[in-house]
């Protein structure tokens, strides 16, 4: 038994005592079935919360319980509709600060905002820094979250973020799947090359990497310029963080298979699933969809190519390490 076991045995059981620290788990109303399913890992409960949308919109949310000089972690995932969920994250945390806990980690697996990080043309916002800015006047003292649409993001944010990572759920997964002799790598596009990268030399199978073009005055449109790397025979393995529209992975797969690969699969972490996402990935082009339920994923969204891996397990880990002053990035060392 390890360390983390020991300690955790005694200390984690409805509000969490370990010492003078208590754990307190709280949930938005975005995706209940992951909050159920950490606190599950953790052997905890979450703390009741009276949660509410009034008639004309806003939000209101007050926590049945104390939470003063506890270690909270504001769990939401952010799906749509994404604004009203982030405020209702922002509102929690504002309750919590209010009610006196001692530490308010934002666990926000699918970060909101995160594709627009920088300014690509005059006049445009900053939005993903804007809501590290909004989270930290709502009183947040560390995010969590995993797959960082760009890893810079830890920075916009005035304190500790733990970037968790979904590559090693998704890899062993795939490692009981897929034979390295005949598989190739696929990046949809250069934002993704290192990412895929990673994963060619933990599954020891070369790269190949599409050119997506994407037209800045048409949102959610793509087009595929030309793959560099051989993939005629080959089972491709293409891997994104999220997929929304589903319009890049489907072009990548149209292309892969136009130039001779004999089986696409893909692999992302966040299951963003815009319309018409569910139709595209049906396409005869793509095997197998792979994804984790970061986000929810409603039975109607739901297809027979489709698997869906529990990320409960990694947030909860991180959790655990976070409350016991313990070490986030050693989950990852070698994990993967
Ligand atoms: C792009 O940089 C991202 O990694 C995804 O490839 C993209 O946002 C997915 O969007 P869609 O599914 O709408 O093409």
């Amino acid at each position: 038994m390890n360390v983390l076991t020991e300690r955790s045995e005694d200390a984690l059981s409805g509000i969490k005592m370990t010492g003078q620290k208590r754990l307190v788990l709280v949930s938005g109303r975005a995706h209940p079935q992951l909050a159920i399913d950490i606190a599950a890992e953790l052997g905890s409960d979450i703390v009741p919360t009276d949660a509410r949308t009034f008639a004309n919109g806003e939000l209101y949310a007050r926590f049945d319980e104390s939470v003063r000089g506890c270690d909270a972690f504001v769990i939401q995932s952010h799906t749509a509709p994404i604004n009203e969920w982030l405020m209702e994250q922002l509102i929690m945390v504002d309750a919590l600060k209010r009610a006196s806990a001692k530490r308010i980690t934002v666990v926000a697996p699918f970060y909101p905002y995160a594709r627009q990080d920088k300014k690509g043309r005059g006049r445009e916002p900053i939005s993903a820094r804007l809501v590290a800015d909004l989270f930290k006047v709502a009183g947040a003292d560390r995010i969590m979250s995993i797959d960082l649409h760009a890893a810079q993001i830890q920075g916009f944010f005035d304190g500790p973020v733990d970037h968790l990572f979904a590559m090693p759920v998704l890899l062993e997964y795939f490692r009981e799947q897929l034979d390295p002799a005949t598989l190739t790598m696929v990046s949809p596009d250069i934002g993704r090359v290192r990412v895929a990268d990673i994963w060619s030399d933990k599954l020891g199978a070369p790269l190949a990497i599409i050119h997506k073009r994407r037209d800045p005055l048409v949102p959610n449109e793509v087009s595929v310029h030309e793959i560099v790397g051989d993939v005629d025979g080959r089972v491709c393995l293409l891997v994104d963080d999220l997929i929304d529209t589903g319009r890049t992975i489907v072009k990548a797969a149209e292309a892969l298979r136009k130039n001779g690969a004999i089986s696409v699969v893909v692999a992302a972490t966040h299951a963003v699933f815009s319309d018409p996402a569910v139709e595209l990935l049906q396409s005869d082009a793509i095997d197998q969809v792979v994804v984790t339920d970061t986000l929810p994923i409603p039975e109607s969204k739901r297809w027979d190519r489709l698997t869906i891996l529990p990320i409960a397990p990694v947030l909860a880990r991180a959790i655990r390490e976070v409350f016991e002053d313990g070490s986030v990035t050693s989950m990852f060392d070698g994990a993967a």
